[in-house]
């Protein structure tokens, strides 16, 4: 038998019309491997199947770009065995894989939800994952601060040690929206709750003695300007999304804002963006965009992936004392936009929220 010589444009043979003697093995089946690798090869690396190949080469090389940038999970042996952490957003996408990280490492895991139905198949979903996982459901509503007060009553009650609270749950792709409170809706979830939540658990973090707060933000930030009015609705025009932008600044504003003023308290707070991810995040954006945003997630991280730089946070031992800082999502400290640098923005958002929140009258 002899091979057909290389040609740079030929098609993958579909069929084989070769005399069966000339094309049989030993047990008799026909001998397509070798000749059909063969085709196959020079099919894809001489015609239109270049593209293909390149596409391939394409979406590893960005896959192997993202796990050379990762810190190492394996590496770190954190144990957090009679710890408590509390994860917002934690029934999908980066909460869902972080707290079943913080579960498998031992911690009491608090996810924390808005949906009950959600929050439970989460919870069935990391019980069957790592079996001996502690992990309890609470239900709070981020964008009510109504919601935000009775799950941090409850809480207080039954943990009086917190040892991490990862602030990770966000909406976006929501136009403005006023919450029967009177804030704005995405400003609400993505920034006030989390500040008011962080403020109303202090208690326990700092009973912890040594307690970490993570705030997941965005590099979109870079995007979005400060504007305290924006919490209620009003204030300077917003473009399409730029909610959301601005209210990840506002996080990272508070972050440093909430870092000098827990300073020797043992309480550390950081920030970090995770990078592209492939989740939900998208699911209240047009049909258009969730297609894009699908058509792209072989380039994007997995939530796997986009949760390392929030584990990292969480657990990494070196980062023990290191606070106020924001990381982006190859786990390196950066600095963040200049509007959340200035210290006097940030205690003027703090003064703002706080008035908002009622947290100087009530609690
Ligand atoms: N994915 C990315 O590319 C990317 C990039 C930069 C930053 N981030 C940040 O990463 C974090 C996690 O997002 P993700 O990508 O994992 O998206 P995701 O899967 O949509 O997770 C967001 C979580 O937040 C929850 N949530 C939304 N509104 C809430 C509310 N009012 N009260 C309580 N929970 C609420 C969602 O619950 P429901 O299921 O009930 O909606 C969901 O569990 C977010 O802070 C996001 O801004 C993501």
């Amino acid at each position: 038998m002899s091979l057909a010589p290389y040609q740079p444009h030929c098609y993958f043979p579909l069929s084989f019309d070769y005399p069966s003697s000339q094309c049989s093995t030993l047990s008799g089946r026909p001998a397509v491997s070798a000749m059909s690798l063969w085709y196959l090869f020079s099919a894809l690396v001489g015609g239109p199947g270049s593209v293909l190949i390149s596409v391939l080469l394409l979406i590893l090389s960005v896959r192997l770009w993202h796990k050379s940038r990762l810190w190492d999970l394996q590496c770190c042996s954190t144990d957090l065995t009679g710890k408590v952490a509390v994860v917002t957003g934690a029934n999908s996408g980066i909460g869902k894989v972080v707290s079943q990280e913080l579960a498998r490492r031992g911690a009491r895991v608090i996810l924390a939800c808005r949906s009950r139905e959600r929050g439970q198949q989460a919870l069935a979903e990391i019980q069957a994952a790592s079996k001996d996982a502690c992990i309890l459901l609470g239900e709070v509503d981020l964008s009510s601060m109504a919601s935000i007060r009775t799950f941090a009553r409850w809480l207080l009650q039954e943990y009086p040690e917190i040892h991490l609270l990862v602030n990770n749950a966000a909406v976006c792709g929501f136009p403005k929206t006023l919450t029967p409170e009177g804030l704005e809706f995405t400003f609400a979830t993505n920034y006030v709750g989390p500040f008011l939540l962080t403020n109303l658990l202090q208690g326990s973090l700092q009973r912890a003695e040594s307690a970490r707060v993570v705030n997941v933000t965005s590099f979109m930030q870079d995007c979005g300007y400060i504007d305290e009015e924006h919490l209620t609705g009003a204030g300077g025009p917003l473009t399409f999304n730029q909610n959301y932008y601005c209210s990840k600044l506002l996080l990272t504003s508070f972050t440093g804002e909430l870092a000098r003023r827990l300073q020797g308290t043992g309480v550390t707070v950081n920030c970090v963006e995770p990078g592209i991810v492939y989740t939900g995040i998208m699911k209240h954006f047009s049909w258009l965009y969730r297609f894009l945003f699908k058509l792209s997630s072989f380039f994007l991280k997995d939530p796997k992936q986009g949760a390392i730089p929030v584990l990292y946070l969480s657990l990494a031992k070196e980062l023990n004392g290191v606070s106020g800082k924001y990381f982006n999502s190859s786990c390196v400290i950066t600095l963040p936009p200049k509007a959340a640098q200035d210290p006097v923005v940030a205690q003027s958002l703090w003064n703002a929220s706080v008035r908002l929140t009622n947290l100087d009258k009530t609690d």
